[in-house]
């Protein structure tokens, strides 16, 4: 795409520039860390009425930016909205995490994929807002999970350790999972393209459980759903920048780098950037949990990851969600540092 010029840290890394001081975004910036987000969420009353009030979404999506100033803001909302919209029971329990209503070979074939942007209008109003209220060096993030991690929590009824309920099931029912990813793919595809209209800037897909797919299926499950949204992206939006997550990806790192199509690498904490760099746009990879603990092993492991990365084009990230009990002090800290050191 014609890329035009920007003043956007982000961005500018995104079209493969070397900026400094490095651009920052922390996944799951909004959340459970931050005071005034639980505030929000104890006033709306359940997590799902929170991503679906444009109003309430929005105001948590800015709530980071306004007291750390991150270059990002991500939008509000979860990677199982998707799952909701096809007509499938969503809850969050409380301290639980996600449950699922069940969802077998039959069920799949009943999945509404009809209307799915209709039902997640509320998203694209989100975006709208955000956009129009945010500072004009800051870049706005849309994102979705990828089908292999969206049909794990689908297939599961919720989370599930090393993803054996959807493993399970591709050898049981390999035509039906065949059939999951493939509606996957589609809607997500569709729902990326509408947040883009609705105002995001860039895109972000999470492969959150990239490393529980057995080696000779990673092709079929994991890169070439992703290859095909991006290039369902990019058919609509020539060039448009996509950050691929695949956490835990280990050895198969590269292959997401060269195979997907992904504009930029998103890198959790057990991978080595300089395995990655110069082949790759770089994000990530400092420990969600030295975030908790702050001070030298923070400031360490800050200057070790800013050695790795002095040459080439890389946004400052976590390896994975910030941790709920994250001090708000160590996310202030981690942001004087980049802006000051790198
Ligand atoms: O990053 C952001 O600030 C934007 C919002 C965001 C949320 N979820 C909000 C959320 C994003 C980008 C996600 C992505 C997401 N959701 C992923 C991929 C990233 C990852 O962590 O690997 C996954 C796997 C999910 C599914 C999900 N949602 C789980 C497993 C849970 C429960 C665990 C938890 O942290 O509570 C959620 C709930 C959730 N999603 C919360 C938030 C802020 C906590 C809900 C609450 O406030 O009670």
């Amino acid at each position: 795409m014609n890329i035009p010029p920007t003043k956007k840290p982000v961005l500018q890394v995104l079209a493969g520039q070397p900026v400094r001081p490095l651009p920052v975004w922390l996944m799951r910036q909004a959340g459970r860390y931050l005071p005034e987000y639980r505030q929000l969420r104890s006033q709306a009353g359940d997590f799902l009425t929170l991503c679906f009030t444009p109003e309430l979404a929005a105001e948590v999506t800015l709530q980071p930016i306004r007291r750390f100033g991150f270059d990002a803001a991500i939008l509000f909302s979860d990677i199982l909205v998707i799952p909701h919209a096809l007509g499938q029971k969503l809850w969050f329990a409380e301290g639980e995490g996600p449950k699922l209503a069940p969802l077998d070979a039959e069920t799949i074939s009943q999945l509404k994929t009809k209307k799915i942007l209709s039902e997640l209008s509320p998203v694209f109003e989100t975006l709208a807002r955000v956009k129009s209220q945010l500072p004009d060096n800051v870049t706005l993030l849309g994102f979705a999970g990828a089908p292999w991690t969206v049909a794990n929590y689908m297939i599961a009824g919720g989370s599930s350790d090393e993803s054996i309920a959807v493993r399970k099931f591709a050898y049981s029912h390999p035509d039906a999972l065949n059939h999951l990813i493939g509606i996957l793919v589609e809607s997500t595809t569709a729902y990326l393209i509408a947040q883009i209209e609705a105002g995001a800037e860039a895109v972000q897909i999470f492969e959150s459980w990239a490393s529980t797919i057995p080696e000779p299926q990673l092709q079929a499950y994991s890169i070439s759903p992703i290859r095909q949204m991006i290039d369902g992206i990019r058919n609509r939006f020539p060039g448009f920048p996509v950050i691929v997550f695949p956490r835990g990806a280990g050895m198969n790192y590269p292959r997401y780098a060269k195979e997907t199509g992904a504009t930029a690498i998103s890198v959790d904490g057990a991978t080595s950037l300089s395995q990655l760099s110069p082949h790759a746009i770089l994000q990530g990879n400092l420990d969600p949990v030295v975030l908790t603990q702050g001070g030298r092993h923070l400031e360490n492991a800050v200057a070790s990851i800013l050695q790795q990365t002095a040459q080439v084009p890389h946004i400052f990230n976590l390896g994975h969600g910030i941790r709920p009990e994250t001090p708000t002090e160590n996310v202030g800290h981690l942001l004087t540092l980049i802006r000051t050191k790198s």
